[in-house]
């Protein structure tokens, strides 16, 4: 057994609504896991402890909307973006280009270094999309890459539909060979439902044939304006619809009266210049919601959930303790998974060290990077270069 003590915690917020907060703690990490929260200096002998120096620790985040497989990027669709340009779905066949040609090293390469970005913002998990390849072999690769990501896979093979093929034979490829090619690969199938992507009708036909090879359903939806995705997402029991930025009333009682998750990606909103969604008023209904970044290319090129936390509590109405939870606790039910999100007992060693005495630090210090520790699944994976700032191994 492998133990080891995150000492001298000045606050622990542990996103378990049973346990709170605690001032004054050690977190101990036995064989991968939380085993036990313990007052600061009380904890038992371990092979290893690290002194936390006061500082705030909380749960790993959960980011549960990511494409971080892919090549190349959109830095010119961002510039005429921001010169009044619209953001339009076309845009992903520019990256289905770069990565095509890009070879399997490489994108091997490209993904591990977004992926330590994102040890370095603290997040300890992430779910990862296909969706920039189009074809069998490509979407294969893919799902197998992210596989080395990640144990949340979604293909998303209904991203866009690629050049030289009709819609109605696009969605037959991605519910035939492509299907029978990644599913093994992954855990859920998602589909972009949108005008410029995929209809209603032909989401439904994706998410079923998904479900019928055992995957989990997820839905890309109301994110460029009002329309069918979150009513398909409810209607088919999907464990989240993500974006949401346009939510109706109706959509907002679909989301309520069911166990779908509400996923907002704010950094998209901010990037391709949409408004916000009116997170508040979904969970003022009581919809479970989640923050996510959504890192890819061409509508949200950040791996910081800071950021998005900051643009939550700023602009979307949420309180710093509500967008915390959502980019912790959340995005785990968003995943369907209780292993992660929280700090309690029998949960997975992922823990983040801040440089600051609470978690508000994340939206009131915005741009700042607050990380200094990151745990995952009980060890230390990551440590800030800030020299005398950094917490202080002591054995
Ligand atoms: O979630 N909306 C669909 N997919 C991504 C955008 C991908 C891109 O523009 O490359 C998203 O925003």
């Amino acid at each position: 057994m492998r133990s080891l003590v995150l000492d001298n915690i000045g606050r622990l917020v542990t996103c378990d609504p049973e346990l709170g907060e605690r001032q004054g703690a050690s977190l101990v990490f036995e064989d991968g896991r939380v085993a036990a929260i313990a007052g600061a200096g009380r904890a038992p002998a371990a092979d290893e402890r690290i002194d936390a120096g006061g500082r705030c620790v909380i749960p790993g985040f959960v980011d549960s909307h990511t494409h971080l497989v892919f090549a190349g990027d959109r830095a010119e669709e961002f510039a005429a973006r921001m010169a009044g340009q619209p953001y339009e779905a076309g845009g992903i066949l520019r990256t289905v280009e770069d990565t095509r040609a890009a070879t399997e090293d490489q994108l091997r390469a490209l993904a591990g270094r977004r992926r330590l970005e994102q040890l370095a913002a603290g997040i300890t998990h992430c779910e990862v999309k296909s969706g920039y390849a189009l074809s069998v072999e490509g979407e294969e690769r893919l799902c197998r890459l992210a596989g080395e990501l990640s144990d949340d896979v979604t293909f998303l093979g209904a991203h866009v539909v690629p050049e030289g093929w009709g819609a109605e034979d696009y969605v037959s490829l991605v519910t035939g060979p492509m299907l029978t090619a990644c599913a093994p690969h992954a855990r859920w199938i998602d589909a972009f439902c949108e005008r410029g992507a995929f209809d209603a009708e032909q989401s439904r036909a994706v998410l079923e044939a998904g479900r019928r090879a055992g995957l989990g359903l997820r839905v890309h939806a109301n994110q460029l304006g009002p329309g069918p995705g979150v009513q398909l997402a409810v209607e088919m029991g999907a464990a989240s619809a993500d974006h949401c930025t346009y939510l109706t009333d109706d959509d907002i009682d679909a989301l309520a009266a069911s166990d779908t998750v509400a996923t907002f990606l704010p950094a998209t909103d901010f990037a391709t210049r949409q408004p916000y969604p009116d997170a508040r008023r979904a969970l003022d209904a009581g919809i479970e919601v989640a923050l996510a970044t959504n890192t890819n290319p061409g509508s949200s090129y950040t791996t910081s959930i800071a950021f998005c936390i900051a643009l939550a509590v700023r602009e979307m109405g949420m309180t710093l303790e509500e967008a915390l939870a959502a980019a912790t606790v959340g995005g785990a039910a968003a995943l369907r998974r209780e292993d992660i999100g929280r700090l309690s007992p029998g949960c997975r060693g992922d823990a983040v060290v801040l440089e600051a005495p609470s978690p508000a630090h994340l939206a009131y210090r915005p741009g700042v990077p607050l990380v200094t520790m990151t745990f995952l699944g009980g060890r230390l994976a990551w440590e800030a270069a800030h020299g005398t700032t950094s917490p202080r191994r002591i054995a």
